[in-house]
């Protein structure tokens, strides 16, 4: 199959170097003439592991190559992907469509032959009709099938997430374009990965449904570790007694301090507002978002806290500024509004991340990077671990507190033992292990 993948973002960038790989020949198309460039050169502008290798084998390969223009690239595609960005519009949270809108206008003009046309850029239902009608409006001949094809990746895991899927979801009732993405995605039957074929607005609401339903679920054990701190509860057991229980299950079960990320915040808000404007408001995801955003606010005052609510002048050691560990991404970072009050609180901030340090300046300009964990904690009078990469799970305790002016730790992902952290000699507080 020939296939055209118009955004060379995360997504793009991952489908279209997997699809290659599955042996289909793929164009990734991007206006960003620096980005294309940097491609062809072999540089990949996102952090994924295994994504640099994957793209070089597949151009190497002669399957994956890169484009600034459409045109041929659509023209001969058996399938045009559509995964350009929609961000959280400005002042009301609704998605911004209009690169999606500009990108089926382009698409349109270029058309040539039966060509299936899908969204994969999580795009709020009824998108699928506006890009068939956009396309039709411009191009009235086309011989067009519009279909939605969400992803469901997650970042650091996105390669295997893409091979080895749970489920793929085709949403389209038209048979030809059915049979297209089924033959797009047969090399994924190898893997058992049921492929579900449902309308589209269907698929395009699994989507939001699925993200809002994770986002509840981590929602909802953050609040019980509120309350497993209280009453003397430990939430590790907590969430392995009720995720023995198949109907709940054992992901996304990891108390925290927030969800944050490119997806979940930003996909919650926009299914809310998709709902209000449908007048049928979804409370539950609603408190959600609220719950997690009072959360990742009160994760500085844990802090201050665990220092006996004397925070002024003091020095913390952050360690993981990324919203999880495998990437660099900081949109909606825990770290951020973490930082953020133990700087109004009058705390300096010294921060170490394995990959994130770069785009964390932007976001925290007022902090000491650090080269590594131990400088971070040097003269410390508090370590907070906000991200759980593997390179922090199993630091020298003992030198980690001889570095520390306070041998003061914060986990915010419990990687650490408290019984562990005592026989050190720590003042250790996690979250939700009451018993500790
Ligand atoms: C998510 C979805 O998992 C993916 O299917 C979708 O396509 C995009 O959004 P991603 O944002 O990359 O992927 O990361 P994910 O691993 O889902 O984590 C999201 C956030 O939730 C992170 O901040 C993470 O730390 C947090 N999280 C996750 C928890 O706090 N506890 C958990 O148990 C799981």
């Amino acid at each position: 199959m020939k296939i055209a993948m118009i955004g060379t973002g995360y997504v793009g960038l991952v489908s279209g170097a997997c699809f290659a790989d599955f042996g289909h020949q793929v164009t990734c198309v991007d206006k960003d003439e620096a980005k294309i460039d940097a491609l062809r050169r072999g540089e990949i502008p996102i952090f994924e592991p295994g994504l640099d290798a994957l793209v070089a084998s597949n151009v190497k390969a002669g399957r994956l190559d890169f484009a600034t223009e459409l045109t041929t690239a659509v023209g001969e595609a058996d399938a045009v992907f559509i995964a350009v960005g929609t961000p959280s519009r400005r002042g009301d949270g609704h998605a911004d469509l209009s690169y999606v809108h500009a990108a089926a206008r382009e698409i349109a003009g270029a058309l040539k032959g039966f060509t299936v046309v899908v969204t994969k850029s999580t795009v709020p239902v009824g998108t699928g009709d506006e890009v068939e009608l956009l396309i039709r409006e411009a191009n009235p001949s086309a011989d067009v099938v519009v279909a939605s094809n969400p992803e469901f990746l997650r970042e650091g895991a996105a390669i295997r997430d893409f091979k080895f899927p749970d489920r793929i979801v085709v949403g389209t009732d038209d048979e030809r374009g059915r049979k297209v993405l089924g033959e797009i995605y047969r090399p994924l039957s190898l893997n058992a990965a049921p492929l579900m074929y449902t309308a589209r607005r269907t698929a395009e609401l699994i989507k939001y449904a699925a993200n809002a339903f994770l986002a509840t679920k981590i929602t909802f054990i953050n609040e019980i570790a509120d309350l497993a701190e209280k009453v003397g509860a430990d939430v590790q057991e907590v969430a392995r007694g009720i995720g023995m229980d198949n109907r709940i299950g054992p992901k996304f079960l990891h108390a925290g301090p927030g969800f944050g990320g490119s997806c979940f915040p930003k996909d919650t808000r926009a299914l809310v507002k998709i709902a209000l404007d449908h007048d049928v408001p979804l409370r539950i995801v609603e408190a959600v978002l609220a719950v997690n955003d009072n959360r990742k606010r009160a994760m500085a005052r844990k802090v201050s806290h665990a220092l006996g609510g004397h925070i002024r002048g003091k020095t913390v050691a952050v360690l993981g500024l990324t919203f999880k560990p495998d990437t660099d991404d900081m949109r909606e970072a825990p770290s951020i509004p973490l930082v953020t009050g133990l700087l109004d609180m009058g705390a300096k901030v010294r921060a170490f991340d394995p990959v994130g340090m770069e785009q964390a300046r932007a976001e925290l300009p007022d902090i000491t990077y650090c080269d590594d964990a131990y400088a971070c904690v040097e003269g410390a009078d508090a370590l907070v671990i906000v991200t759980e990469w593997v390179q922090f799970r199993a630091l020298d305790l003992g030198r980690l507190k001889a570095a520390m002016k306070q041998p003061v730790v914060i986990d915010l992902r419990n990687i650490y033992r408290p019984e562990q952290m005592a026989a050190h000699g720590f003042v250790y507080e996690s979250v939700g292990r009451g018993t500790s």
